[in-house]
């Protein structure tokens, strides 16, 4: 296909093919259940958190799956050219080139939190990491700070188990507050005005991880 299409496909149109393509929204239905069990997974441990440590680590979890559009437009992105008239052809290569079809936030209090939830997540049998990406420790350029993690659970269905990766970002919920509006920069458009903030986003990215820290210290010297 031609790589410069999935921006010019209507929304309509773009409906009428996945409407077409049932092995999708299968896909899609296996990534749902997925993303319910990691959920719940991070449910469990904020439940058992609270039950030795009187707190809870987890302020909120978030979860969604990719649009269809999305999806398509990431394939693209990556050069992988798949034909939206045979959907069904690309299944196959859609799961094994995009890992974050199944995507969960969790929002956690602490910095120590995040690492302490995370390791007893990636530590249980059924989850294998496939991925990890620490941008707390290793901040990207503009200040982003956030703990990435690709997974990979077993899912059970009448006819057996499925292997489905979910990502998962951890981060607190300072980082969780400097990265939506940080996101809302990519839609700014005058070019000007875009340096400015996102010189002042990169030095609200510092003062934001001090304070997570100096809040995680007096966190501690309350509960002494
Ligand atoms: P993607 O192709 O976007 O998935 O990038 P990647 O495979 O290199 O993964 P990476 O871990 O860098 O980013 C994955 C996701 O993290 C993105 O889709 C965003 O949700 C989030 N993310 C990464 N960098 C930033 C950033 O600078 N700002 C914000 N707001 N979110 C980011
Ligand atoms: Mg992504």
């Amino acid at each position: 296909m031609n790589t410069n299409m999935i921006s010019n496909i209507s929304n309509a149109d773009l409906e009428t093919l996945f409407d077409r393509s049932k092995p999708f929204f299968q896909l899609m239905t296996y990534y749902g259940c997925a993303l319910r069990e990691v959920e719940t997974k991070f449910q469990v441990l904020n439940d058992e958190f609270k039950l030795n440590y009187d707190r809870n680590p987890i302020e909120s979890i978030k979860s969604r799956i990719k649009s269809p559009r999305s999806i398509l437009e990431k394939l693209e992105r990556k050069g992988i050219s798949i034909d939206p008239e045979n959907i069904v052809g690309s299944i196959e290569r859609i799961e094994n080139s995009i890992y974050d079809i199944a995507g969960i936030r969790v929002i956690c209090s602490f910095p120590e939190d995040i690492y302490k939830i995370a390791e007893q997540f990636t530590s249980q049998d059924d989850v294998t990491l496939i991925r990890k990406k620490d941008y707390i420790l290793d901040p990207k350029e503009n200040g982003y700070r956030s703990l990435h993690l690709i997974v990979e659970i077993p899912v059970f269905f009448s006819a057996g188990k499925r292997y489905v990766k979910a990502e998962v970002q951890l981060r607190t919920i300072a980082m969780d507050f400097w990265a939506s509006l940080d996101h809302k920069l990519k839609y700014k458009k005058d070019v000007s005005d875009q340096e400015y903030i996102a010189a002042e986003l990169r030095k609200c990215a510092d003062i934001i991880n001090e304070t997570d820290y100096r809040m995680q210290e007096l966190r501690k010297l309350i509960e002494k």
